[in-house]
């Protein structure tokens, strides 16, 4: 400040603020609004300052069944009982519903949205403390990403009503409006910040995400605005746990020791592996003894982006839009992982044009609010 003190010019404030006889209506509360993006392995989520993911995972417990009160997403909806997350890998019994398969992500709508509700710290127990008893209602707005608009109908449908019981409270959750993002539109704001913040005058950038089920390639106007997506080139079953299962094959060539990979193990490997100087680094675990497999790793990844046609072309997809200069984005939980990351940037060429965004595990939510 170089030692001058900042002054407030009273007599301006005064003459732009004239007095009013007009009496000050009370502010409305601000709806809370809730973003979530059901993945196919991690449900994210933002409300109220806090933005946090659950396995998406949802076990259902029939009419009846006792479950332990309070505890982080497990409710009961109806008839039935639920448990999402972790909890629902800790609780025995009922029945699981795991990811998106079946069409669990519009069937089992409410379960994610109710499941990241009694996730949140803070949001119904601020209010369980406020109300002391009878049904606690809500408004709420909704962002849902990753959801095809083709079925809103279905979706105007499980919106509708959205009751459940929490730690032996009645909540009722009315969503005042709800609006529909595609897959990666966050880390598409936090790209066209970046864009603007290098002042860059191109039309069209790509975001490249690499979740745990699929790779999906999306090309984003960057015109004003909001940033506009056009067609989505999606490869499923080309994700993390792809990767995963080409590593685990890798891992287990000529070994005749008898030695199990179980696949969890893999892909906790997969998640830690690391670069160190150009090499590739994947410690396991087995029974007594940890196994270096850097170079299954890589050879796992080699094969992830030769045998899967549509990884294949995609990748090469991505090339031929960087020699004609246009800018790709990196994003989801994949790029979170070294290995991966040096993988496709080595791939791409180490191109100038490609840039991994920060936290791709949740920039596609959080950038949203960026
Ligand atoms: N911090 C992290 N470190 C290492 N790996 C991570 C991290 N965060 C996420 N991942 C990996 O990324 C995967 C999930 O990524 P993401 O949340 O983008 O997928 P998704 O949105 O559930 O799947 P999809 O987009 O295919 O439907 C996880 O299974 C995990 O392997
Ligand atoms: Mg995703």
């Amino acid at each position: 400040m170089n030692g001058t003190t900042p002054t407030i010019n009273t007599q301006i404030k005064e003459t732009i603020a004239p007095k009013t006889t007009k009496t000050k209506t009370p502010r409305k509360p601000t709806v809370p609004e809730l973003f979530i993006d059901g993945g196919s392995t991690r449900t994210k989520y933002y409300l109220q300052g806090i933005s946090d993911s659950y396995q998406s995972i949802a076990r259902e417990f029939p009419k009846g069944h006792e479950l332990p009160l309070g505890v982080l997403g497990v409710f009961a909806m109806g008839d039935k009982s639920y448990a999402v997350g972790d909890s629902a890998e800790s609780l025995g019994g009922g029945k699981i519903h795991e990811g998106y398969a079946n069409d669990n992500k519009i069937k089992l709508l409410q379960v994610w949205i109710i499941g990241a509700l009694t996730m949140h710290d803070s949001f119904l127990f601020k209010r369980m403390k406020k109300q002391k008893e009878g049904t606690i209602n809500i408004d709420l707005k909704l962002s849902l990403l990753s959801l095809s608009s083709h079925r809103k109908k279905e979706i105007d449908k499980a919106l509708k009503e959205i009751t459940f019981t929490f730690d032996e409270r009645e909540f009722k959750i009315n969503i005042t409006e709800y609006k529909l993002y595609p897959e990666g539109y966050g880390a598409a704001c936090a790209a066209k910040k970046i864009l603007k913040g290098m002042k860059s005058k191109d039309k069209r950038f790509h975001i490249l995400d690499l979740g745990g089920g699929t790779l999906t390639h999306t090309p984003y106007s960057n015109l004003n605005g909001v940033p506009r997506a056009s067609s989505q080139h999606s490869v499923s079953g080309a994700g993390v746990m792809a990767i995963t299962e080409f590593f685990g094959k890798e891992a287990t060539k000529g070994d005749t020791g008898g030695n199990i990979y179980h696949a969890s193990r893999l892909k906790e490997t997969l998640e830690s592996s690391h670069m160190v100087d150009d090499q590739y680094k994947a410690e396991i675990d087995l029974g007594d003894d940890t196994k270096e497999l850097g170079d299954r790793l890589y050879s796992g990844l080699q094969e992830w982006s030769r045998e899967i046609i549509g990884v294949r072309e995609l990748l090469r997809d991505i090339k031929q839009l960087i020699r004609k200069r246009e800018r790709v984005f990196l994003t989801g939980g994949g790029f979170a992982i070294q290995t991966i990351r040096h993988f496709v940037l080595d791939y791409l060429d180490n191109s100038e044009l490609v840039t991994v965004l920060d936290n791709p595990q949740d920039v596609n939510i959080t950038g949203i609010k960026s």
